[in-house]
C-alpha cells in the first residue's frame, strides 16, 4: 500500500482526513514511525492500527505534535490579558472561550487563570478541545512539567498550582473552570456564539485549503466584536475577506457586521 492508498484507507476506516495536513511533513513523520515499529511499508502500519485500537490511539498520539507550555509565546498573553480580555469584558457579561487543540491543556488553564484575576469570583464559560483523547485525558488530570509551566509568574505558582515533588498540579478551582471534550476540526461541527477563540500552534500543519476552511468556520463561530487568537507563526492570509480586522500580532477581531 502507498502513502496516498494509506491516506485513503485511514479517512475510510477512522474518519480521520489526512489529505488535510501538509504531505511532506506528515510523509517523513509517518515514515519514521514505519522505522521505529519495523513496518515494512503503509499496508503493514495500516493493518496494526485497523487490528488494535490501542495501536491506533499510539498512532494519534505520535501524529498529533501535542508541545505546549502555559501563556505560550508571552508577549501576546500578555496582550490578551491587557487589551483583548479587558474590552470583551467591558460588555458587562460572562464571556464564551473555546480553546480549540487544546493539547494538555495549558492553553485553556492559562486563560482560566487570567481571567481569575481580572474577574474574581465570576465563572466563564471555557470550552477546551483537542482531536486527540489521550491528550485529553492529561489535560482533565492537569498535572505539569516544571518545563511546561516556565512561563508562570512565582505568585500564580503559589496561587494556582500545588507542587509534589517535579510535578505542577493544577488546583482544582481552575481545573473546574474548563470543559473538556473531543473535537476534530477537519471534519465536527462548530459550536457558535463565542466571544474569543484560541486555535494556535495546529494549523500550521494543515494544508493551506484546510487553514482556510477551518479559519472560515471560526468565524461563524465568533460573535461579533469576538477576538480569533492564532499561533506566532501562522497568518490569516484572506483576513479582510473573512471579515476580521488585524488587531496586532496573532489577535484577529470579527467586524461587527461580518
Ligand atoms: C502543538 S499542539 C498546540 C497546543 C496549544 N494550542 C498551544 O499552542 O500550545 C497541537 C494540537 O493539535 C491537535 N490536533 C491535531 N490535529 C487536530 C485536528 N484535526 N483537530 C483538533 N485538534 C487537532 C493535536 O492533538 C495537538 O494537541
Amino acid at each position: 500500500m502507498d502513502f496516498n492508498e494509506f491516506k485513503n484507507q485511514v479517512h475510510k476506516s477512522f474518519g480521520l482526513d489526512l489529505n488535510s495536513y501538509k504531505e511532506n511533513q506528515l510523509q517523513r513523520r509517518l515514515s519514521n514511525l514505519l522505522v521505529r515499529k519495523k513496518l515494512s511499508d503503509f499496508g503493514q502500519l495500516f493493518t496494526v492500527i485497523s487490528r488494535d485500537r490501542q495501536e491506533y490511539v499510539k498512532f494519534l498520539d505520535y501524529l498529533t505534535i501535542n508541545v505546549t507550555e502555559f501563556f505560550r509565546d508571552v508577549k501576546m498573553f500578555n496582550i490578551l490579558e491587557e487589551r483583548v480580555l479587558p474590552e470583551l469584558l467591558a460588555k458587562g457579561r460572562k464571556l464564551k472561550i473555546w480553546s480549540a487543540a487544546c493539547s494538555i491543556g495549558a492553553e485553556p488553564y492559562s486563560v482560566a487563570i487570567i481571567l481569575d484575576q481580572l474577574t474574581p469570583g465570576v465563572t466563564h464559560h471555557i470550552d477546551a478541545t483537542d482531536l486527540d483523547q489521550t491528550i485529553l485525558q492529561k489535560a482533565k488530570e492537569g498535572i505539569y512539567t516544571a518545563d511546561a509551566v516556565k512561563n508562570v509568574s512565582s505568585e500564580r505558582l503559589k496561587k494556582y498550582f500545588t507542587v509534589r515533588g517535579d510535578k505542577y498540579i493544577i488546583n482544582q478551582q481552575i481545573k473546574d473552570k474548563v470543559d473538556f471534550s473531543q473535537h476534530d476540526l477537519l471534519k465536527d461541527n462548530y459550536p457558535r456564539g463565542y466571544d474569543l477563540i484560541l486555535c494556535r500552534n495546529v494549523t500550521i500543519y494543515f494544508t493551506r485549503e484546510a487553514q482556510e476552511k477551518v479559519n472560515r468556520r471560526f468565524v461563524g463561530s465568533l460573535n461579533p466584536g469576538g477576538y480569533l487568537f492564532i499561533g506566532g507563526s501562522e497568518t490569516i492570509f484572506n483576513y479582510v475577506e473573512l471579515g476580521l480586522n488585524k488587531t496586532s500580532p496573532c489577535f484577529y477581531k470579527k467586524v461587527a457586521h461580518a
